[in-house]
């Protein structure tokens, strides 16, 4: 069969010269390596300037039209099919959400998980100890016994995405308020899932896309069985650490190695040791020829959110309010934290993974202010929103008038309490692990006034759960200064009206020895101690505790003033931005509009492409091993390199993984990502993988905002880097067996 497509709305696009049709086979009921060939039976136009029609996070489900023609037009020689397919295997099959936040893929027959090594590290750490450390020594399961399982993990496959959004609008007026419609959408949201068609181990959820204008329906299968295989040391895996995190030239190996265990029938199953490696539909061949500049590249994952289409007024008051305020909280935690990792190992090991996560965000923040500033981003919102006032004029466009000065009127009255909460987040939540204990305690409180006793036992039990792996990378010694200084900044520098009663007039100092020497929190002894006895009991002794009473406040005050009235005013910000994505559609009939990221299964393409950083500089395309040996410090905790792949870069013992005689180590591309894009594989034009997703750069991390098809690169790592690493420094040819290596440039 043959189809034509006709591209209407990109002819209308200024720098298309040409073309009318393109033709090509649909050759429907193939794998994806099956169609491969295809290229030769495509006529595709010649695009001028490939950079409009990169940028976005598709859909996968629907791809076909606009999305599959500038793929090709970008190179790849895939159809939407060969991407996405209920009927028939296609690499959807492959692409698995990694525990809720990551992404990996399937690279096995025998259901062989590739990841990052930053979405692994949860799990490597908790299987590591300062005698078997896998963090600083890397784990290689040379057979399927030594794989190690971690009972709290799991994988999410999608089988199906279907468009609900008639049913889920049905009933709904414009003449109704917001409340009332979200109530409504919520009940057929209900409806739907319930009704919907699926097998009993399979799952189904809604999601709202372009900002509540448009819902799907997700048809998963959640596998619980998922164990550890292999992880190089912190010192490949992690090399650079947080003084790389976010930068180009980068030369991390950030990978890990996971498989995927079903019960006999290769359906999802609870941890058994009589579970077998499951089968997977697809599964991704690897390609030995690697990427070179203007190269396709497909990234397939679930990047977790994006505002793309905020106001000016949303992004201004993002990054002259709120994040110098978020960055100011970390910069201060984080400083304290790492002077006492450098000095005792096994604190080092209790807070590796938390001063990650907190390091992370505090770092991005950092570049996307930057980014914003550089790029003139508020100032170019401004513009569009000038274009978009004067269009709506002249088409006497009512219904979209005051959508801007709803925002300004709505952003200006949510100002004051989006950073109070900010504070409380980051002070009370995140960074003060006391105060995140004494939350979770006046969470029992709140369950034992809602629920009574039965409330009261169950929460009970979840919260001493929770402590107990809480406590083990808990140090009171590194969390008192945390909380001393974090406290007085909180109460320095929030807004005032928000500010909890204990917080005023208070000497800092003193708070803090009294309530490190008196609480019993500190310690799981203590705070098992204070959680034992009838609930009546249970809260007498909390509510005696000096931690407890200082936390409870905080969280009282969050809960009876910060969230009513935020919530309140986000719920009215929220019916704007859905009228005001609308309108840009209506208003930009033209321009390309994908929906913002919601950690579901998308499709971002693009190039391997260098970019400018500044002024006379360009930055290539590729890293290489001689950059791992540039950066080396001996004995540093970021920089150390392991002997022995020192000794194979000596001897350029690379296999078959070298190009023309140098180990690649990196990558970057336009391909548009974010958060949850991490462990995402990297496919090239005929779907193979190329490499594995985990960063972007510094100058692009303003993506989330604005994405910049000049500055913004994601950052992978070379697939025959993970391949090479596998083989010659682990020696773990058993899994370079399992998979499938191709050639597709030869
Ligand atoms: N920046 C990357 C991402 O957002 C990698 C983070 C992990 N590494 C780290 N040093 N914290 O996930
Ligand atoms: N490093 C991110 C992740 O973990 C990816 C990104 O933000 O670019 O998902």
């Amino acid at each position: 069969m043959v189809s034509y497509i006709c591209c209407t709305k990109l002819n209308s696009m200024k720098y298309i010269k040409l073309y009318l049709l393109v033709a090509f086979l649909i050759v429907s009921c193939k794998t994806v390596q099956e169609t491969s060939n295809k290229a030769d039976n495509l006529v595709i136009p010649v695009v001028q300037d490939t950079r409009e029609i990169q940028g976005g996070m598709w859909i996968p489900s629907l791809l076909e039209g606009i999305n599959e023609q500038e793929m090709m037009q970008l190179g790849s020689k895939m159809t939407a099919k060969d991407i996405y397919d209920v009927n028939n295997s296609s690499l959807k099959d492959a692409i698995v959400h990694f525990n809720g936040g990551c992404t990996s893929e399937i690279i096995s027959p025998n259901g062989l998980l590739l990841t990052n090594h930053h979405c692994g590290y949860g799990a490597i750490q908790s299987h590591s100890t300062v005698e078997h450390d896998y963090l600083e020594n890397g784990f290689w399961a040379k057979s399927y016994e030594e794989e190690l399982s971690n009972p709290s993990m799991s994988v999410t496959f999608i089988k199906r995405i279907d468009d609900v959004t008639a049913e889920v609008f049905s009933g709904i007026t414009e003449t109704m308020d917001e409340a009332a419609k979200m109530k409504l959408i919520n009940q057929n949201i209900l409806k739907v899932t319930k009704k919907v068609q699926k097998e009993s181990w399979q799952d189904a959820n809604v999601k709202s896309f372009y900002d509540g204008n448009q819902y799907l329906l997700f048809v998963t299968e959640e596998y619980k069985d998922v164990r550890l295989v292999g992880a190089p040391p912190s010192s490949i895996g992690k090399f650079g650490a947080d003084t790389d995190n976010w930068m180009w030239p980068r030369h991390t190996g950030d990978f890990s190695m996971f498989r995927i265990y079903a019960d006999a029938n290769n359906k999802p199953a609870e941890y058994s040791k009589d579970n077998v490696p499951y089968k997977p539909n697809h599964y991704l061949p690897i390609s030995l020829d690697g990427v070179a500049e203007k190269d396709f590249t497909l990234v397939f994952g679930f990047p977790g959110s994006t505002d793309e289409y905020l106001p000016a007024v949303a992004v201004d008051q993002i990054v002259n309010v709120l994040n110098p305020a978020k960055i100011e909280v970390r910069d201060n935690a984080l400083k304290i934290v790492d002077s006492y990792m450098r000095k005792d190992p096994a604190i080092k090991i209790q807070y590796a993974s938390k001063f990650a996560s907190i390091a992370n965000y505090w770092k991005k923040w950092i570049g996307e202010n930057q980014g914003i500033k550089k790029s003139n981003a508020i100032q170019k919102k401004k513009e569009l929103e000038a274009e978009f006032s004067k269009i709506v004029a002249e088409k006497d466009l009512v219904g979209y008038s005051t959508l801007l000065s709803d925002f300004e009127k709505l952003y200006s009255e949510i100002e004051s309490v989006s950073l109070a909460r900010d504070y409380w987040i980051e002070v009370a939540y995140r960074n003060v692990e006391l105060l995140n204990i004494t939350f979770r305690a006046f969470q029992l409180e709140q369950a034992y006034l809602n629920g009574g006793d039965g409330a009261f036992e169950k929460v009970k039990e979840a919260t001493i759960n929770r402590f107990e792996g809480f406590y083990k990378n808990y140090s009171a010694e590194v969390d008192k200064p945390v909380f001393e200084k974090l406290v007085g900044l909180y109460a320095e520098k929030s807004p005032k009206e928000y500010l909890p009663a204990n917080m005023q007039g208070v000497n800092f100092s003193d708070l803090t020895n009294r309530v490190y020497s008196n609480s019993k929190l500190t310690s799981l002894e203590g705070a098992k101690e204070l959680l034992t006895g009838s609930p009546e009991e249970v809260m007498k002794k909390l509510n005696a505790d000096e931690g407890y009473i200082f936390g409870k406040e905080l969280h009282t005050v969050f809960y009876s003033k910060m969230e009513p009235k935020f919530q309140e005013l986000n719920l009215q910000l929220r019916a704007v931005q859905k009228k005001y994505m609308k309108a840009l559609m209506d208003v930009f009939p033209n321009k390309r509009f994908f929906p913002d990221a919601n950690s579901t299964l998308r499709v971002t393409y693009g190039q391997v492409r260098g970019y400018e950083p500044k002024d006379g500089v360009y930055y290539n395309t590729t890293t290489y091993l001689d950059g791992v040996l540039e950066k080396y410090v001996p004995g540093d905790y970021e920089f150390d390199v392991p002997q022995k792949l020192r000794d194979l870069y000596n001897n350029k013992d690379y296999g078959q993984y070298a190009e023309n005689g140098k180990m690649p180590v990196c990558f970057i591309g336009t391909n548009h990502t974010t958060g949850g894009n991490s462990g995402s594989p990297a496919i090239d034009a005929y779907g193979n993988l190329i490499g594995l997703n985990f960063d972007r750069v510094w100058e692009g991390t303003m993506s989330d905002m604005n994405y910049d098809p000049d500055i913004c690169r994601n950052i992978m790592v070379d697939i025959r880097y993970v391949l090479f690493i596998v083989d010659k420094y682990a020696g773990a040819k058993n899994l370079i067996e399992e998979m499938k290596l191709v050639h597709p440039k030869k």
